[in-house]
């Protein structure tokens, strides 16, 4: 299958891309590059993949496409504190503006990366995909206006799909260590303590990120008529994890640290436990691999490999607001997050 990748050079997307490749795809790939200069290992190459920004995409450059993967955006709760309408900009006016393009030049799938945290502060009780939308953040919230635009876009031969993903985890060429586990295992290999922000006792739904590839994969492969306009939640009903629990895993990988909890409500108190037999019961072929247990030994060993320092660690080159801020402080990229002339990437990425 012909697909494009959108954010193809992001956490997930440099573990997709070889997944897909993998599997006998043709992978083009897109993206704005802002993380550019940050790469844990090498990202994959051997593809065709484009420095553009998803918002200046035109009709003809999508047709022969037989899938979108659209991942770009900006990615996680707290990138909203920047600009909220930067959020709704890249995450949902362009992803909408994306697929009415696809469905014009005859694309028929367009899955697109939701996540969990739109469930917001749920509790106890578990979330299937008929669960109310409680966005706390307008990150959560750009994912519910896309979802909600995108299912009008929905017919016979445009079949939009809402993958809403788990808190990913797990090694990447383009490490985030701006989510839970990635960030736990970052303090325990460069401080020997793991700090926890909050009392430790908030639920996380996690997935591996090479589990939410195969995801990606199996709905690729599904009939139209089983996807098509459907939310899938994506991770296992077994990772259900409380903060406290993800943080005994890494203590237990790196061994001789300590957890500190720092007992802080952040700007961002999600806490839910979500149920995932739906993509277990409709894709059956999905066999997730992971759990946080073998995420946190991959991520001590790819550190540790990598010789992850303190200035890595609170530095810009893996945490997304960071980096954002220093490319609109040097004026690399203007106040819509555009480049200011050529990007100053590594030749090698
Ligand atoms: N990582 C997670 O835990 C998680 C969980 C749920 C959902 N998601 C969703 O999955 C997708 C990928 O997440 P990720 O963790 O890989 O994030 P990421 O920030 O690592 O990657 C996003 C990529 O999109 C690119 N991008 C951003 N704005 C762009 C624009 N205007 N034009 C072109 N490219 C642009 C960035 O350069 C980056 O390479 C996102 O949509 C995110 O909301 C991620």
């Amino acid at each position: 299958m012909k697909i494009l990748v959108t954010g193809d050079r992001g956490y997930i997307g440099t573990v997709m891309v070889p997944y897909l490749l993998q599997r006998g795809h043709e992978v083009v790939g897109l993206d704005a590059e802002y993380y550019s200069n940050g790469s844990l290992f090498a990202p994959p190459e051997g593809y065709i993949h484009n420095l553009k920004d998803v918002r200046d995409v035109q009709m003809d450059e999508l047709v022969g496409f037989e899938a979108i993967v659209h991942l770009a955006a900006l990615s996680n709760d707290p990138l909203g504190d920047l600009n909220p309408e930067l959020t709704y900009d890249i995450n949902y006016r362009a992803t909408i503006r994306l697929a009415q393009l696809a469905r014009e030049a005859g694309v028929p799938r367009f899955l697109y990366a939701s996540s969990c945290s739109l469930y917001g502060a749920a509790g106890d009780n578990l979330l299937d995909e008929s669960a109310p939308m409680r966005p706390l953040t307008c990150y959560a919230e750009s994912k519910v206006r896309s979802e909600d635009a995108l299912s009008k876009l929905a017919d016979r031969d445009f079949a939009p799909v809402y993958l809403r993903n788990a808190t990913a985890y797990g090694a990447s060429p383009r490490l985030r260590l701006d989510i839970v586990l990635n960030n736990l295992m970052g303090w325990a290999v460069t401080t020997g303590r793991v700090r926890i922000t909050s009392d430790g006792t908030p639920w996380r739904p996690m997935a591996h990120v090479e589990d939410i590839a195969q995801a990606f994969a199996c709905v690729l492969q599904a009939p139209l008529d089983v996807i098509s306009n459907q939310a899938f939640n994506v991770g296992t009903n077994n990772q259900n994890y409380q903060v406290r629990e993800l943080a005994s895993f890494v203590q237990e990988t790196v061994g001789h640290c300590n957890i500190e909890y720092a007992n802080q409500t952040g700007p961002d108190p999600r806490n839910y436990r979500v149920d995932f037999s739906k993509l277990a019961r409709m894709l059956p072929t999905f066999s997730p691999v992971w759990s946080a247990r073998t995420g946190a030994r991959e991520l001590f060993d790819a550190y540790r490999t990598a010789g992850m320092t303190t200035e890595d660690f609170h530095g810009r080159r893996f945490t997304r607001l960071k980096q954002l801020r220093f490319l609109l402080e040097d004026r690399q990229v203007d106040g819509t997050l555009r480049w200011v002339g050529q990007p100053r990437l590594p030749i090698t990425a």
